[in-house]
């Protein structure tokens, strides 16, 4: 059977897009379906290429467990090919998808992150990369609450 695939794009791939890939992982990973599921991410701005996630979210990230070894990569149109679902992080990397995706039939495979928030009154996942250590525990509550609930609407 073939996987389904989502890939996770925000702007520069070292912050929020490889943060949602470690946590949507693990939960596959918890439930025991890594034979059914994989994921992905990759940025709209190519100057990170090849780096590791940002340091604060790496530590961030690992003091709930996730460890984070995603190297960046820019998103390319090609991944409309690879890829079921491709969630954007805010509404900039919604438009540049939107415009990114080869067909119109590629762009009902976009879909922002906050859709999949229940709790939380935001409607996109903001960039910490300018924010403290608040902005990078808001991130990853933000990312936990909505990867569950993508993952509950895949499952
Ligand atoms: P991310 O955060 O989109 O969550 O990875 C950013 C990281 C770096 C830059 C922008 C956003 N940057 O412009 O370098």
């Amino acid at each position: 059977m073939e996987k389904y695939r989502v890939l996770f794009i925000c702007l520069g791939n070292i912050c929020r897009s490889p943060a949602a890939q470690g946590i949507f992982e693990s939960i596959v990973a918890a439930e025991g379906a890594a034979d059914r599921f994989e994921a992905d991410s990759a940025g709209l701005y190519s100057g990170h290429q090849g780096q590791l996630p940002d340091r604060r979210m790496r530590s961030a990230a690992a003091a709930r467990g996730y460890v984070l070894t995603h190297r960046a990569r820019p998103v390319s149109s090609l991944d409309f090919l690879d890829f079921d679902l491709v969630v954007a992080m805010d509404d900039e990397n919604y438009e540049a998808l939107m415009h990114l995706a080869p067909s119109v039939e590629d762009t009902r495979k976009i879909k922002r992150m906050a859709s999949y928030l229940t709790t939380h009154r935001i409607s996109y996942i903001p960039d910490p990369y300018y924010m403290g250590q608040d902005g990078f525990e808001l991130v990853l509550d933000l990312l936990e609450e909505a990867c569950t609930n993508l993952y509950r609407s895949i499952a």
